[in-house]
């Protein structure tokens, strides 16, 4: 291939590349809130805590919180209902599921 063909080609492979990463983005968001909803009693489905002993999730990190869910499905981190909750999310449900909480946008207001 030519060297000014190669260069003009660039943009587009970018463009092409953005577009499927748009769309994967898009399906892992939206398996993610499917799966969501067998968090919501606990953690809501837009991430805010609905009980007391159980944290938000909205907002984090999406490394921290699937470390998080990986430790319980291992053993390492211990909760008597994540363990059980965690041990039946598969690899690609954590990603998903870590994508719709570290998608929902937090905004905070610190006490005067
Ligand atoms: C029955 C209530 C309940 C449900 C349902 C539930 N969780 Fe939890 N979750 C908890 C509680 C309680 C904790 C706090 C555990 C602890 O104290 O160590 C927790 C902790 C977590 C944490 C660790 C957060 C942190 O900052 O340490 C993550 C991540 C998490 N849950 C994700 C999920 C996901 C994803 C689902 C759905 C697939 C889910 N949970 C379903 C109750 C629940």
């Amino acid at each position: 291939m030519r060297r000014d063909t190669r260069r003009r080609l660039v943009p587009w492979i970018a463009l092409i590349g953005l577009v499927f990463a748009g769309e994967a983005r898009a399906a892992d968001l939206e398996a993610g809130r499917a799966k969501a909803k067998m968090c919501a009693a606990c953690h809501g489905l837009d991430g805010l805590s609905k009980v007391a002993d159980a944290p938000n999730l909205a907002g984090n990190g999406q490394l921290y919180l699937a470390r998080q869910l990986e430790a319980f499905r291992s053993g390492e981190r211990k909760h008597p209902q994540m363990t059980v909750i965690a041990a039946g999310l598969s690899d690609d449900d954590i990603a998903a599921v870590t994508a719709w909480y570290s998608a929902i946008k937090v905004k905070v207001q610190v006490p005067q």
